[in-house]
């Protein structure tokens, strides 16, 4: 029997992130080939034109799994029903700005529009908020929500988790579907502490640890670590605007592997609610090694974290600390 529409909500549908996401969930990228959903698109009056004009194309492709479409102005609209919401909506970083320029425009936002989906989307809607500061907006998202599960509320770091793929798959000439459980650990942001401690390559004899291979601590501990760090910044330099394909795809991946599981043997990165595991401050969002499984995520434990490694997680969940105070301090 078929199965009932879900409806996914994607904020800022009608910016350049937006474009390249709605396409993806309509042909099942996000929740799978034999799932249809009705798609809930929300942007600001002065780009209801334009997000017409997507509802328009989403129409004209015909996807066969697209069994509606609302394009809404109106948060309480847009939230209505929601299964699952992608906040993408706000304002990204231009070339020369930090992310913590573009703070007090967003948290806004996102204290707003806690309130519309804790009131009007449907229960246990699972919520992935890729604005930045993704982290804080998800945590502004999180305290001004307090019927929303706190399991609920997560945060994209699975972009930072596949460019750190990328790198090793790279470096290494093999396929990055052969790469897996590298972790980035706290902010999506140049803090966070790319780590390949645990990572291994499937190889013809076996798997083997991405340090063995590669064979350069120089290289993984210092290059690799910035280039991941700062790659969203290079992409901005490159394009004059930020990753959008690439964001777009991890997002479907991130909701992916939350709501129909992890492979076995296999984590990912997401940024979720701190519970203090790995001496994490309780409460942030903070990017963690999680599996997931029926629709839950959760840590990873037990993995060892040497000096080097715990100084990193201990510096990027300094600045997660620093942003909700920033935040708190433009809420006021
Ligand atoms: P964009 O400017 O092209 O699109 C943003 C859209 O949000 C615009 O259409 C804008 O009108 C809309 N918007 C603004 N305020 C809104 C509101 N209150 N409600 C609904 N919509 C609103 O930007 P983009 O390139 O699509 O990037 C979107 C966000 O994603 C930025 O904050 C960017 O920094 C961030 N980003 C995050 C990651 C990540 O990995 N977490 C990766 C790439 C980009
Ligand atoms: C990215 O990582 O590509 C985005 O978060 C854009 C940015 O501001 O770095």
């Amino acid at each position: 029997m078929a199965k009932e529409p879900v409806r996914v909500l994607v904020t800022g549908a009608a910016g350049q992130i937006g474009y390249a996401l709605v396409p993806m969930i309509a042909r099942g990228v996000m929740l799978g080939p034999d799932q249809p959903v009705i798609l809930h698109m929300l942007d600001i009056p002065p780009a209801a034109e334009a997000l017409n004009g997507v509802k328009m194309e989403l129409v004209d492709a015909a996807f066969p799994l697209l069994k509606g479409v609302v394009a809404t102005t109106d948060v309480v609209e847009a939230c209505t029903g929601v299964g699952v919401a992608v906040m993408v909506g706000g304002f990204p970083r231009k070339e020369g700005m930090e992310r913590k320029d573009v703070m007090s425009k967003n948290v806004s936002i996102y204290k707003a529009q806690a309130s519309a989906l804790e009131k009007h989307a449907a229960a246990n809607c699972k919520v992935l908020v890729v604005a930045n500061p993704a982290n804080t907006n998800a945590l502004i998202l999180k305290e001004f929500a307090p019927s929303i599960p706190e399991k609920n509320v997560t945060c994209l770091t699975r972009l930072d988790h596949n460019r750190a793929l990328g790198q090793i798959s790279e470096r290494l000439n093999v396929q990055v579907s052969d790469v897996k459980n590298v972790i980035i650990w706290g902010n999506h942001s140049s803090t966070q502490y790319p780590d390949v401690n645990h990572a291994t390559v499937k190889t013809s004899s076996g798997e083997k640890p991405v340090r063995e291979l590669v064979a350069d601590d120089g290289w993984l501990n210092g290059e690799f670590i910035t280039t991941v760090q700062q790659r969203g910044a290079a992409i901005i330099k490159a394009r004059k605007l930020s990753s959008a394909l690439s964001a777009a795809s991890s997002a479907c991946d991130h909701i992916r592997d939350w709501v129909l599981g992890t492979p076995a043997g296999t984590w990912v990165s997401m940024g979720v609610y701190s519970d203090g595991s790995y001496g994490v401050p309780a409460g942030l969002i903070y990017s963690f090694p999680v599996t997931c499984k029926n629709g839950e995520w959760t840590i990873v434990q037990g993995l060892g974290i040497d000096e080097f490694s715990r100084k990193k997680l201990d510096s990027t969940a300094e600045e997660l600390s620093e942003e909700k105070a920033l935040a708190y301090s433009c809420l006021t």
